[in-house]
């Protein structure tokens, strides 16, 4: 049986009357959750040196995860995700090569912030469906020094979406002088695009190359009745957000590594992750880790059956009614703007209803929901019934096409390292690209910092509602 021992020391010292002449500030006393909020005090264990409670629960999480190790951020999938690359580049460093990772375009930008700490440079896979306009044409998409042509199609899902070919990563692979030091995927993405982690991985180590995957939106993915955890697929280390999916406080997530990367120990794992996280991880997220390990065990994988069918007959409903969907995910709801509402005015809609979305954009609503809402699924499904009316059965709205890529002049660290300033979007055409260009969420780089900004990559800026840049200043 799954044991809590974080949360049992939380509240047994929360209840203990000891006197907290320890951090934090607060002492405990307040009208928040401060009685919880503990340090690393005798029997606390530390998270980056975990051979006590925090040790105890972490083995908890990969038992229930199948990992070979999972250790706890509680900084997200951002640290996670920061620290795998820290992983997997020192596994495979070649003296006197630049390393390079191959990752898929639709990239959170906690990629680019870690290529500029690590200094490593980033060649793009194409999506299959990246921002379609003909179905004849072919399309070139990637950094100046990737050039997969991808075929176009009717309905694409512009730089969001990660419906990749996975015979471009063959190709890419195949076509390489050296080999990168991983193959980086994100999937799921924001819009419940879900990329064949099985081929991929098999293609990776065919070549001889581990294959890292951002799966910050697919921790529940593992407690599916099949899991589709990209861990049991093939991947070998995976960053989770738990809290995007799971019941756990925000700020929780997972850095697994898989049994067949046996030569990547817990403490190489604590040391690549304490390179960049804070010295002071809250422990009301790591107990959240903690008793969520306790739902995973009991009740969360029949709830999450049971919900998943439920979403299976919303989804049926709304595409009886016209609602164009798209994604794979099982409790993701992700709407196909239309000619006759954009996305801003579909979330306006159901804001209007009671009902908050995750993401909207113009072509794309997204809706995340879990388990433990299965008492709303009518409240939810109802309104995007009585409106559908209104909006749906109309053409989608195709998003425009992800632009060349501008002549890169700098490397991504040299972009975010270089003295910047920030200039409204007309004066920026020319300049170079020196901090991340994203919408926020989904937060995929429009363009990539070390780039010259090109008119087209403005004008998408200017379509995902970007008002400014920061780019380099001239010298
Ligand atoms: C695809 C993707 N990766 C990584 C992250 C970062 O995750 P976290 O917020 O848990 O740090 C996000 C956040 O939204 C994301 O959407």
């Amino acid at each position: 049986m799954i044991t809590t021992p974080v949360d049992d020391f939380v509240r047994a010292y929360a209840d203990s009357g000891i006197v907290r002449a320890h951090m934090p500030g607060h002492k405990g006393r307040g009208e928040g959750p401060e009685r919880w909020d503990i340090t690393e005090m005798t029997g606390a264990d530390s998270l980056y040196e975990a051979d006590g409670i925090i040790l105890e629960s972490e083995e908890n999480a990969a038992r229930l995860f199948g990992s070979g190790l999972t250790c706890y951020s509680a900084e997200g999938s951002s640290l996670s995700i920061r620290a795998m690359l820290l992983l997997a580049l020192r596994r495979a460093q070649r003296p006197g090569e630049r390393p390079w990772l191959l990752a898929g375009r639709n990239a959170h930008r906690t990629l680019l912030s870690a290529a500029a700490l690590l200094d490593f440079d980033i060649r793009w896979i194409s999506n299959a469906e990246c921002g379609m306009r003909s179905a004849e044409s072919d399309h070139v998409i990637g950094s100046n020094n990737s050039e997969f042509r991808i075929p176009n199609s009717e309905f694409g899902c512009g730089l969001l979406s990660s419906s990749m070919n996975v015979s471009a990563l063959d190709e890419a692979l195949s076509r390489a002088e050296t080999l990168p030091f991983a193959v980086y995927l994100t999937s799921p993405d924001y819009l419940g695009g879900v990329v064949d982690i099985r081929a991929a991985a098999e293609i990776c180590h065919a070549h001889g190359v581990i294959l890292l995957v951002d799966n910050a939106h697919g921790a529940y993915l593992r407690f599916l009745p099949e899991s589709r955890h990209p861990l049991d697929l093939g991947a070998d280390m995976c960053a989770d957000s738990a809290h995007k999916t799971l019941p756990a406080l925000t700020g929780a997530g997972y850095l697994h590594v898989s049994k067949r990367l046996a030569d990547i120990t817990r403490a190489d794992v604590k040391a690549a992750m304490s390179v960049f996280a804070s010295t002071s991880p809250s422990y009301l997220i790591l107990a959240s880790l903690d008793r969520c390990n306790r739902l995973l065990e009991r009740e969360f994988p029949g709830q999450l059956a049971t919900f998943a069918r439920r979403m299976d007959l919303m989804k049926e409903h709304l595409e009886e009614a016209g609602v164009v969907l798209t994604g794979d995910e099982p409790i993701k709801l992700t709407i196909r703007a239309t000619r006759a509402a954009d996305g801003h005015m579909i979330q306006r809609l159901l804001q209007e209803r009671g009902i908050e979305c995750e993401m909207a954009d113009p072509d794309f609503v997204t809706l995340m929901l879990a388990p433990c809402q299965l008492d709303q699924m009518d409240t939810i499904e109802r309104p995007l019934l009585d409106t559908a009316g209104y909006w749906a059965g109309q053409p989608v709205r195709i998003p425009p096409a992800l632009p060349s890529p501008g002549e890169r002049v700098m490397t991504i660290r040299e972009a975010m390292l270089s003295p910047q300033e920030t200039l409204p979007l007309s004066q920026c055409e020319g300049r170079v690209l020196a901090s991340d260009t994203t919408g926020c969420p989904p937060a995929v780089p429009i363009a990539v910092c070390g780039e010259r900004l090109t008119e087209e990559t403005i004008e998408l800026c200017r379509y995902y509602g970007l008002k400014t840049l920061r780019v380099a200043k001239l010298r």
